[in-house]
């Protein structure tokens, strides 16, 4: 067999002499190169991403033959001779696992879930801080390369963006856990290069996602790669948040959509004079602070970073959320104000993301929600009986801290799409996923209509928007 230029080393031979060296490929983030039998003609795809899709790809698929660059080579080499050989130990554990079972990755997935962030949490939890770091600053480094490359092969694209989403997620769960209990300075101090390596990892998804990528192929890739339901979960709100808030701003900055909602503001009136039965003349200007507008890139980035990481608070309980147990509304309620104190206390994300963590549940005041703006803005009426919330929404952290508005704007996205992932999603063990169409017929009735958790205008903006999406 002929193989291309500087690919010398066969995969699965080199995998067919130690498990270790399937570790060594994951860890290392390699590339294979994948040569079809019937042309010869060769692409470079991750081994992860190959590894996700089936465990044993370099054995099962006898239409190419799959081969490691020597300069990769030398880097498993490296990695399986027992420099780390405490990660590789276990991983290779999971991998044998894996391998008897014979299953494609999402079964295999599903089997061997020991925790409500799946198989790939052992392998990360292994690592230290500065490992994190910079594994979380590869997957960046690759979509960089994606971005340099105009990348067209969107599958591959899609795949990246997943599993680099659903690492990142997990590097930020296993070191919140490592740094709960330190104090707030060594706490920051210890997770200072994973949060610049996931605040760089949010822009170039962000680019990826504005240029290009929402698409089938990344609506398919985060169906299929699935490690568990918290992990899921959140890759996807993070996602879908971040396509939805560039929808936004495409909106208001390309269509005259802000005219068109001043004209026909009639048919929403009734829904906010409801929420601010104090206010006179209600306009579109008294529900959004300052005007309805585009979110400029810097807030874009800290409020998608929050996206991220809103549920992060569940690993406080993992075990609950991710159990048959009844329904517990203290431990449901408490992982917003640990995610908030978490991001706020302990790391130095931007602030934007400790509150929407901490008020992603808010739901205008609605009793059945809750969270930390609630009992500030009871603390500031008591002081202040006079000074109600003369508006909606607010882009502005300050106006927010001053409660001059009920409710944060990136939190009202946020809340849109967590519920919609939440009716939709096939994992929830308590209840049986809905069709889209059920789901935004529901929310629409239960949480626009009958109660008003959601914003109505945000909401018609996410139904064009999975009309368009669709
Ligand atoms: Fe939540
Ligand atoms: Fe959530």
């Amino acid at each position: 067999m002929s193989t291309p230029e500087k690919s010398i080393v066969l995969l699965r031979e080199l995998l067919a002499l130690d498990n270790s060296y399937i570790d060594a490929c994951r860890l290392e983030q390699v590339n294979v190169i994948c040569v079809d039998n019937a042309d010869q003609k060769h692409k470079t795809m991750p081994f992860k991403t190959m590894y996700a899709g089936n465990k044993q790809f370099w054995l099962k698929n006898d239409t190419a033959e799959y081969f490691l660059s020597y300069e990769d080579f030398l880097k498993v080499e490296e990695r399986a001779s027992g420099i780390k050989a405490p990660v590789i130990l276990s991983i290779a554990n999971e991998a044998d696992q894996a391998a008897k079972n014979d299953h494609t990755a999402q079964e295999a997935g599903a089997e061997q879930e020991i925790n409500g962030y799946g198989q790939g949490y052992d392998f990360i939890a292994a690592m230290t801080e500065t490992e994190r770091a910079s594994y979380i600053k590869e997957s960046k480094n690759r979509l960089d390369e994606f971005i340099a490359q105009k990348q067209k092969d969107r599958q591959l694209v899609a795949e990246a963006m997943v599993e680099s989403t659903q690492d990142a997620v997990l590097c930020n769960h296993a070191t919140l856990m490592n740094i709960m209990n330190l104090s707030n300075d060594d706490a920051k101090k210890q997770s200072k290069d994973l949060i610049l390596s996931t605040c760089d990892f949010v822009k170039s998804s962000s680019q990826l996602i504005l240029e290009n990528v929402y698409n089938e192929e990344l609506k398919g890739a985060l169906e299929t790669k699935s490690n568990g339901t918290i992990l899921q979960h959140m890759t996807r709100v993070y996602m879908n948040g971040l396509a939805f808030l560039s929808y936004y701003n495409k909106q208001v900055l390309t269509s005259s959509i802000i005219n068109k909602l001043r004209i026909s503001f009639k048919k929403y009136a009734p829904f906010y004079q409801n929420l601010l039965p104090h206010v006179e003349n209600l306009t579109l200007e008294k529900v959004f602070l300052g005007g309805m507008r585009a979110i400029p890139e810097n807030d874009f980035h800290d409020w998608v970073v929050g996206f991220l990481v809103h549920d992060i608070g569940k690993a406080a309980a993992v075990e609950y959320h991710e159990s048959d147990a009844a329904f517990n509304r203290e431990i449901v309620v408490e992982h917003v104000y640990v995610g908030y104190n978490a991001i706020l206390n302990k790391t130095n994300y931007p602030r934007g993301a400790s509150l929407i963590a901490g008020w992603h549940h808010e739901y205008y005041g609605d009793p059945s929600g809750y969270g930390s703006f609630r009992s500030l803005l009871e603390k500031h009426l008591k002081t202040n009986p006079d000074m109600k919330p003369a508006y909606c929404i607010a882009y502005d952290i300050k106006r927010m801290t001053t409660c001059e508005a009920l409710a944060f704007f990136p939190v009202k996205m946020l809340e849109i799409v967590d519920v919609y992932d939440a009716l939709t999603d096939p994992n929830r063990r308590y209840r049986k996923a809905l069709a889209p169409q059920e789901a935004l017929a529901l929310m629409e009735e239960e949480f626009v209509r009958k109660n008003p958790k959601l914003d109505i205008i945000l909401f018609d903006l996410f139904l064009k928007f999975m009309q368009e999406a669709n």
